[in-house]
């Protein structure tokens, strides 16, 4: 088990399901959040985006109302992407939000209503900039492939410019529950930005894409080749992902995921003892686009009835040796999750050799069939007679676009038998 920090970061042990925001003035031309560099839009033809920007449908409110739909606990929001426009009015450049249309500070009324609500925001924070003229851009990951006309290269004072930038951050806008960074780039290593965080923010979880290793990792989409091979998460994680495959931005042609593919994916990084934030791209007008509306409240509708198996559970798959599904625990009950997607009506939990006094798929509230037995193919490979817990007759025919979760009650601690046995 991962052990707990025993300070007010330990936050992020409970509230296990975030809403990740990907928000500025890629949204209004809609393509993708990285548009500037990857269709090589010149800074000054991007930049005069500004004058577009005003979202006057943005409510907070609204967005908070469908993470709480969604069961999503926290919130992570972009206060400053690749292209360097800052959701914030920050006193550093006038590349800002308060400069826009709309003329007010994003990031004041989210956080306000985070504050009214008691619910956790986290702030996302680019180090590539591609418009500073400091930010040394040599083309590297996610870098212009040079200076710009008019650029002054100068890692220092760039470095200067972005902690005046996080000391911003975390003085103005109350409490802060946590700092992802991304895409640092510069090969700089320098423990001090986060201790700085960590001093105005004590609460503040910090990811790994800083300047230092952070607090936890964290793999995104379905890119980790590791993943499928990790059973237990042996350091703190944040697995992201977004509801389209294409962008993290408002894209108006998104191609969406399978909610079933998202129900999967969350429900593998929970089970394995790792949180996940979600993430949408709100609109240019503010409002969360109508697909992401009806997905997110899809996805809520199986998490309520399933979050039990990670809130507070422990991950123990290493208990069992079924690599198709996953395993939590909460004293002596046991959550068995389907993260994949099933190819047999029947879940063999070897080496359990228990009955549960109740088992209940969580999904409908359905009493479960569960046997201690023998069964055949157990002899065929292992050449002995041992009995172990069996769910039998899953409905996995008639529900074919929803991850599977079954509650098992035991009396007293479960006996287990030799593991692999
Ligand atoms: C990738 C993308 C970036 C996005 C991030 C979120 O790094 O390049 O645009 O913000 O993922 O994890």
């Amino acid at each position: 088990m991962i052990e707990r920090f025993g300070d007010g970061r330990d936050w992020f042990y409970e509230r296990r399901l975030g809403l990740f925001v990907h928000w500025g003035l890629y949204a209004v031309t809609a393509w993708h959040e990285q548009e500037q560099w990857r269709r090589g839009v010149s800074r000054r033809d991007y930049g005069r985006l500004i004058d577009r920007f005003n979202p006057v449908r943005f409510d907070p409110e609204a967005w908070l109302d469908l993470a709480q739909a969604a069961g999503m606990e926290y919130i992570t929001f972009t206060t400053k992407h690749h292209d360097g426009f800052c959701l914030w009015d920050t006193d550093q450049t006038d590349f800002k939000v308060t400069r826009s249309p709309y003329g007010r500070d994003v990031l004041r009324l989210l956080a306000d209503a985070c504050h009214r609500r008691g619910v956790p925001l986290c702030l996302y924070y680019s180090v590539v900039d591609w418009r500073h003229p400091n930010y040394p851009n040599q083309g590297r990951s996610h870098e212009l492939s040079g200076p710009q006309v008019g650029d002054d290269p100068d890692l220092p004072a760039y470095l200067a410019f972005l902690k005046a930038q996080v000391r911003e951050l975390c003085t103005r806008y109350g409490e802060i529950h946590g700092f992802w960074w991304d895409m640092n780039v510069t090969g700089v290593e320098d423990t001090a930005i986060n201790a700085m965080i960590r001093e105005l923010q004590p609460n503040a979880v910090i990811n790994n894409r800083g300047f230092d290793a952070g607090d936890f990792g964290t793999p995104e989409r379905d890119y980790d080749e590791q993943k499928g091979e990790v059973r237990v998460y042996d350091r703190l994680t944040e697995h992201c992902q977004s509801i389209g495959r294409e962008s993290w931005g408002y894209r108006a042609d998104e191609d969406y995921y399978a909610e079933r593919h998202l129900m999967q994916s969350i429900a593998d990084a929970l089970g394995k003892g790792a949180n996940y934030l979600l993430n949408v791209g709100p609109r240019a007008d503010g409002a969360m686009p109508a697909e992401a509306e009806r997905m997110l409240r899809r996805i809520g509708a199986w998490y309520h009835g399933v979050r039990e198996a990670f809130e507070g559970a422990d991950p123990v798959s290493d208990l069992i040796d079924n690599r198709d599904v996953l395993l939590t625990r909460r004293g002596d009950t046991f959550y068995v999750i389907l993260a994949r997607s099933p190819y047999l009506d029947r879940v063999l939990l070897r080496p359990f050799q228990s009955m549960p006094k109740r088992s209940v798929l969580l999904n409908t509230g359905a009493e479960v069939e569960a046997r201690v037995e023998f069964v055949p193919t157990q002899f065929l490979e292992h050449g002995n007679r041992e009995p172990h817990l069996r769910l039998r007759a899953l409905p996995v025919n008639q529900m074919t676009d929803t991850v599977l979760v079954i509650r098992l009650e035991f009396d007293g601690p479960p006996a287990i038998g030799v593991h692999g046995s």
